[in-house]
């Protein structure tokens, strides 16, 4: 990325680094994003709207509402029915009309299946922008979905997972974070971001390392999906979830021992993941209040310090 030639426009708002790409037109504030993932259950329905809820994830993470999106996609022609193609766009469009947009078009290349938006968006007036470089000592961090999507989509890849883990998972990624970022634009919230591939240790160091802060994470107060930790106990491990771990593991202090399967979990990548909502300690209630009347999960998983030695502390 350091090789890219130099980006100077005073109307950029956000871009690398961030979720979107922010930018001012006129007097308001767009918003864009692409994101597309291989499958991660069986279903071409399923696959389709997980997708899509996952490429509209990071408009909700800033605060944002989607405009419209485009269909980007790769399918193998000669070896998958057109069948599949169908279902996968279905299941994209009808997470788009859930979201309240259209997809307008898109784009695809004869390749292994791959799904996902290009979504335009916009901060609405009187809204803001959130970052992932506000977080401040005291702040609270709340989080919107239990972790452990990336074993479960591992176990189903191994053949390892039963028809209800398979439910339990795909119910949780099919989920919008719609209700959860209108809930938290109800508040004066200081950093968000959703939890995505690099798995929740990666997404807290972001928010860290772009605020200049250090955040504890209470172990015992982390939701994972019921069966999280017996199938990582049977292999259910990803690559990408040892790539996290060499990535963040220096950035982390542990006071609470944990052990290696528990420690495994916090690295885990998600697909569709909640989001990580840090607000200050006056406004907690209110967020939890707001996420509870539109029947959102959220669950208070740690706090905020000014800087230690490590970005995250597991106390
Ligand atoms: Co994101
Ligand atoms: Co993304």
């Amino acid at each position: 990325m350091r090789k890219l030639p130099k980006i100077d426009d005073e109307n950029i708002v956000a871009s690398i680094g961030e979720d979107v790409a922010a930018y001012r037109f006129h007097n308001q504030l767009l918003l864009q994003t692409v994101d597309m993932i291989t499958p991660v259950v069986n279903d071409p329905y399923d696959f389709g709207a997980i997708a899509a809820a996952n490429a509209l994830s990071d408009i909700y993470a800033k605060g944002g509402v989607p405009l419209f999106a485009l269909n980007i996609l790769g399918f193998p022609t000669n070896t998958l029915p057109l069948s599949y193609l169908e279902e996968m766009i279905r299941g994209g469009a009808d997470k788009a009309i859930e979201a309240g947009i259209s997809v307008l078009g898109g784009h695809t290349i004869d390749d292994a299946p791959k799904y996902g938006l290009s979504v335009t968006g916009y901060i609405p007036e009187g809204k803001t922008f959130v970052s992932k470089a506000n977080a401040r000592p005291k702040d609270v961090v709340v989080l919107t979905k239990p972790l452990g999507s990336g074993v479960y989509t591992t176990a189903i890849d191994h053949g390892l997972a039963t028809d209800e883990q398979v439910k339990e998972v795909t119910e949780l990624m099919i989920e919008l974070n719609k209700s959860a970022s209108e809930a938290m634009q109800t508040c004066n919230v200081h950093a968000c971001t959703d939890v995505t591939g690099f798995g929740l240790i990666g997404h807290l160091t972001d928010i860290a390392e772009q605020s200049g802060v250090t955040i504890e994470i209470n172990f015992k107060n982390i939701p994972f999906l019921k069966d999280a930790l017996s199938l990582i106990q049977r292999g259910a491990i990803s690559e990408g979830l040892i790539n996290n771990q060499h990535s963040f593991r220096n950035h982390i202090s542990k006071i609470h021992p944990i052990s290696i399967d528990e420690e495994q979990l916090l690295f885990d990548p998600q697909t569709s993941g909640g989001l990580i909502i840090i607000v200050s300690e006056e406004e907690v209630d209110k967020l939890k209040r707001e996420l509870r009347n539109k029947n959102v999960f959220g669950v208070q998983i740690g706090q905020v310090t000014s800087k230690q030695e490590t970005n995250i502390q597991i106390i």
